[in-house]
């Protein structure tokens, strides 16, 4: 089954063409030099920005999706290698998911393919799963896994025992980590996204904690995650520094900033593993690019004897459509179609 997913959450406008995990198309139109100088997306923005390019990127991902099958070539005959159209309904910007539920539903009404609505947060983890168009990985999905989301939007630790069976464990009760270090860069006058500024600031100085900032929720026993007394913490130790200083230490200060997220976050997912016994990882969001995160998650897996997947670097910087096609394939077999598209609406806040 092949499945044109589209993606609007946020700043990304995405649209994929997939067959199973085999990514066929994966085009992105990222909003990032658009929300920049704001330091977060700016709502207004990016919906003007979904609505602007949406169109585009459908047919560049139809026209990428017909090289690869010839018997489409013909571009008014686009849709008839598609057989149902993904999208994300939630969690995200409102103004901004409705730009991809309304195109989706346009498409589903014009010609006539069923419709499978996708939690976004489903697709980060699915995101592990994805093959290139060639069926590469070849790895066997096997459950149960313990699924680890760390995005901008979401800190979440899931147990799947299943396809598309979720128990949340555990997820933050304030900030999300990815929003922390976006806020702690901002508040040092750095650009956003401030994840990957601070990765590589602190590899400048080989990750050094030199500040200790608290570690929130590391002693509680539930799996649960905060990170705004971490953040006040910060921003009264900064506040209170000499510009001169600041600036001198600002390598040192991200650092250690880094490494007080990362700990809690590492130290959480041991508990996990520990509280389940399930010891097969799946990663999924952006702040799971960081180098110096994943060495840290990789050896607390390897020392409890367990696995860890992460996703090929394309589907885990950014969003993208691709995560959203391959849990929809899913759905299609388990039946799990739009009843009727007129009541599909978006959920800004949806859970797993
Ligand atoms: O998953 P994602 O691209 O978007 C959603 O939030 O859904 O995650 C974006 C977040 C941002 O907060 C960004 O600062 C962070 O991921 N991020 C990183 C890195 N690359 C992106 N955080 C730490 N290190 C990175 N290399
Ligand atoms: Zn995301």
């Amino acid at each position: 089954m092949k499945i044109l997913a589209i993606d609007t959450s946020a700043d990304e406008t995405a649209v994929a063409v997939v067959e199973g995990r085999r990514i066929i198309s994966n085009v992105i139109y990222s909003q990032i030099d658009i929300h920049k100088k704001w330091g977060g997306i700016y709502p207004t923005l990016a919906k003007q920005a979904h609505e602007e390019r949406i169109d585009g990127v459908v047919e560049k991902a139809l026209k990428r999706f017909m090289i690869y099958d010839l018997r489409f070539k013909n571009i008014e005959r686009y849709m008839d290698g598609i057989d149902a159209i993904a999208v994300t309904q939630g969690p995200g910007l409102a103004i901004a998911l409705e730009v991809g539920i309304r195109k989706a539903k346009e498409l589903a009404i014009q010609y006539q393919k069923p419709l499978i609505a996708v939690n976004h947060l489903e697709g980060h983890l699915y995101s592990c799963f994805a093959q290139n168009r060639f069926g590469k990985p070849t790895y066997e999905i096997k459950f149960p896994y313990l699924g680890l989301i760390v995005s901008g939007g979401h800190t979440e630790i899931v147990l799947i025992k299943g396809h598309l069976q979720y128990q949340v464990l555990g997820e933050t009760l304030d900030d999300a980590a990815g929003e922390a270090l976006d806020k702690a860069a901002k508040l040092l006058g750095l650009s956003y996204p401030g994840g990957p500024v601070i990765e590589q600031l602190a590899q400048e100085i080989g990750q050094i904690d030199k500040y200790h900032f608290p570690r929130p929720m590391l002693q509680s026993r539930n799996l649960d995650f905060s990170f705004s007394g971490l953040k006040t913490s910060f921003y009264y130790y900064v506040r209170e520094l000499p510009e001169k200083e600041k600036i001198k230490s600002i390598k040192y200060l991200v650092s250690s900033f880094q490494e007080a997220v990362f700990d809690v976050i590492v130290k959480k997912t041991e508990s996990a593993i520990k509280q389940t016994g399930v010891t097969n990882i799946i990663i999924g969001g952006g702040v799971c690019a960081n180098l110096y995160l994943r060495k840290r998650l990789r050896a607390m897996v390897k020392k409890n004897n367990g696995a860890i997947i992460f996703p090929p670097f394309k589907y885990l910087t950014g969003d993208n459509a691709a995560m959203i096609g391959i849990v929809a394939g899913y759905k299609a077999k388990a039946n799990q179609f739009v009843k009727n598209s007129d009541h599909l609406d978006r959920v800004t806040r949806m859970s797993l």
